[in-house]
């Protein structure tokens, strides 16, 4: 059984989709065994309430000093004890001595196909405004591992989506959510949750 712990910062339509997934058996072999969250407001914490799955929140408010908050941070994700963490629109950065303990067992949705749109400053809606802005036909959405880059690590699943004429960023990003996000990432999880993914020379390889 795979234990997750998903990381949000807001709506969390993503983690309802990992939530529903795992309802519906459409991925198996996994429990979720928290959320947390770095805002307590966020939306997605009542998602996980509803469907009796704990939510955490910690806060870099909540602590003197960034050095301070990853401490604490760390410490609330290593007592969920999980195999994988996955990243659902959360917007902290995650400390390097995270990433070198959980080497290949973070993974991260992007909203864009990587290369393009990623890195530093594109987030949510900024990378459907960059998209528009550039002109380009295809979007799309990004399942990878996290390593000490920004949206650098290997990548899992990727899914492409058609701009169509008219679109505004809102429009864009929510095709974008129900044609790729909402489901390469349950399906990234759940070939994880059964043993299919595996990372060689840093690139992914999946076995079916
Ligand atoms: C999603 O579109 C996700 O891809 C994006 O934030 C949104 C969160 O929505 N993540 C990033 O931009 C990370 N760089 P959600 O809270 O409804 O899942």
């Amino acid at each position: 059984m795979l234990n997750v712990v998903v990381l949000v910062s807001g709506g969390g339509t993503n983690l309802q989709a990992i939530i529903d997934a795992v309802e519906s058996g459409a991925i198996t072999n996994t429990k979720i065994t928290g959320v947390i969250s770095n805002n307590k407001n966020a939306y997605a914490l009542e998602r996980a309430e509803n469907h009796g799955v704990r939510g955490l929140c910690v806060s870099p408010k909540g602590y003197a000093s960034r050095e301070e908050f990853n401490e604490k941070f760390m410490e609330t994700v290593d007592e969920l004890k999980p195999d994988l963490i996955v990243l659902a629109g959360f917007l902290v950065v995650i400390p390097p001595a995270m990433i070198e303990k959980y080497r290949n067992r973070i993974i991260n949705i992007h909203p864009s196909l990587i290369p393009s749109f990623c890195g530093t400053g594109f987030y949510g809606l900024k990378v459907h405004e960059a998209a528009l802005a550039r002109g380009v036909k295809v979007v799309g959405a990004t399942v990878h591992f996290v390593d000490e880059g920004t949206d650098t690590g290997p990548i899992i699943l990727q899914k492409a989506v058609e701009v169509q004429q008219g679109d505004t960023p809102e429009m864009l990003q929510r095709r974008v959510m129900e044609q790729a996000e909402w489901k390469i990432l349950p399906q990234a999880i759940n070939l994880i949750a059964n043993g299919k993914v595996r990372v060689e020379n840093g690139k992914v390889n999946i076995t079916e």
